[in-house]
């Protein structure tokens, strides 16, 4: 395949970007998206010029690193896949690929391609985690009953791999789909209970002071989502916070 590549270059967070065309041949259907960079990479490598910085760890599915805007949706045109995971069968011989980073104020541009989403590394650190007895009476896990269809629910947004798709597709840049499922994973189990109330207090504050906009239930998150995070999760959170709130 003969494609051309119109790709957001930035030095850095304090620099304006500009979109640059490169074209790009020799592109089999079998390739994955990271590995497309890769060949393009290598080129500009050979020639002298600076390789396109972009994020990637895991390829598989699981790190949630690669987050691209392609041709103007997160992930890329297919769904419940993320970046590296979609394969270049996905576009036609002489297309044209406008690939960015993802936007929101949030997320500012460290070079090219790559955002820091560190905004969601301390929204997790606000309220993610459950405190365990280590003195030694540790019960154990096993001990404590978990009805069937709590337990998937929690699992499936547990699922959730942070990589911002949501964020991007949002019109408001909203992480409610990402607070609400990390809400969500502890707020349905007994594990969770204990720092419920200050859990969804704190982490939607978090939210709030790292700059991301309201909800408006457009729904766009949902669909971008590679994973599949429902939007019941927002209103569990939603729940949550109200019935945190009423506690005072
Ligand atoms: S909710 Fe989905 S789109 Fe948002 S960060 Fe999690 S996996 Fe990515
Ligand atoms: S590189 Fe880890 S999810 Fe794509």
């Amino acid at each position: 395949m003969k494609l051309t590549l119109k790709i957001w270059r930035q030095e850095n967070a304090n620099v304006k970007g500009k979109m640059v065309t490169y074209p790009i041949d020799g592109i089999e259907g079998d390739m994955s998206f990271l590995e497309m960079l890769d060949v393009l990479n290598e080129e500009l490598i050979n020639k002298g010029d600076q390789p396109v910085e972009f994020d990637h760890d895991c390829r598989e599915g699981i790190c949630g690193a690669c987050s691209l805007q392609i041709n103007g949706e997160p992930h890329g045109p297919d769904k419940l896949v993320t970046t590296c995971q979609l394969h270049m069968r996905s576009f036609k011989d002489g297309d044209t690929i406008v690939i960015e980073p993802f936007r929101a104020k949030a997320f500012p541009v460290v070079k090219d391609l790559i955002v820091d989403r560190g905004s969601f590394d301390r929204i997790q650190q606000a309220g993610g985690y459950v405190s365990v007895n280590t003195s030694g009476n540790t019960i154990d896990a096993n001990s404590i009953p978990v009805n069937k269809h709590d337990a998937d629910d929690s699992f499936a947004a547990a699922t959730c791999i942070g990589c911002g798709a949501c964020v991007a597709a949002c019109k408001n840049a909203s992480a409610m789909l990402f607070t609400s499922a990390k809400v969500s994973q502890y707020a349905l189990l007994p594990q969770g209970q204990v720092e419920a109330t200050e859990r969804v207090q704190n982490m939607v504050r978090q939210m709030d002071i790292e700059g991301f906009g309201n909800c408006s239930n457009t729904g766009a998150c949902e669909i971008e989502c590679p994973k599949g995070i429902s939007l019941e999760n927002i209103a569990r959170m939603n729940r949550e916070y109200m019935s945190a709130t009423s506690k005072g």
